[in-house]
């Protein structure tokens, strides 16, 4: 996961390098995970991973309480060949157990990529901030 980070990273498409240490607090220990999927290729490489947290009040994100937070990270060498639609269906079916009703992904409002993925996976903006785009998936019953 570390390795796809860095990855994402050297690529210019993330602000930080992966380390150990924050993969396992952020996404793999983290008290509120709901599900952490990753995807790997044939010789157990991870290409990318997805983080969906439960929300609770006061999250650094502003997520309203008691909804999903969505992250998903692919290494570039894997891009536009279906790993993140892939995740996605995952975190759709880990999010509908769990249930969240809501997922939110908070998205660097210039990330075109991050936003033109999230449109694809059916996610709608909700609300902005000077830096972020904020998009719900509404998750049906
Ligand atoms: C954004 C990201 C998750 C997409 O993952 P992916 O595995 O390439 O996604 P998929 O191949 O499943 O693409 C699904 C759809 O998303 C859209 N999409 C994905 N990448 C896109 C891009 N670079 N430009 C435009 N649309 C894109 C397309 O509609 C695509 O469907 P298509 O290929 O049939 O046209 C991945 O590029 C990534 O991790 N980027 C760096 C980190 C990041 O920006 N994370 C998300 C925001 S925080």
């Amino acid at each position: 996961m570390c390795d796809a980070l860095n990855e994402i990273f050297a690529a210019g498409l993330r602000k930080t390098a992966g380390d150990v240490k924050t993969v396992l607090a952020n996404y793999l220990e983290h008290q509120d995970r709901i599900e952490c999927s990753v995807a790997q290729d044939e010789d157990g490489r991870i290409l990318g991973f997805q983080s969906l947290r439960y929300a609770r009040l006061d999250n650094p994100y502003g997520t309203p309480e008691g909804w999903g937070i969505i992250g998903t990270h692919v290494s570039p060498r894997a891009a536009r060949k279906g790993v993140g639609s892939a995740l996605f269906r995952a975190s759709h079916a880990a999010a509908k157990a769990y249930p969240v009703e809501n997922i939110e992904a908070a998205i660097g409002a210039d990330n075109q990529m991050g936003l033109a993925y999230y449109e694809a996976m059916g996610f709608c903006t909700h609300r902005t901030t000077e830096e972020l785009t904020c998009k719900v998936y509404r998750i049906e019953a």
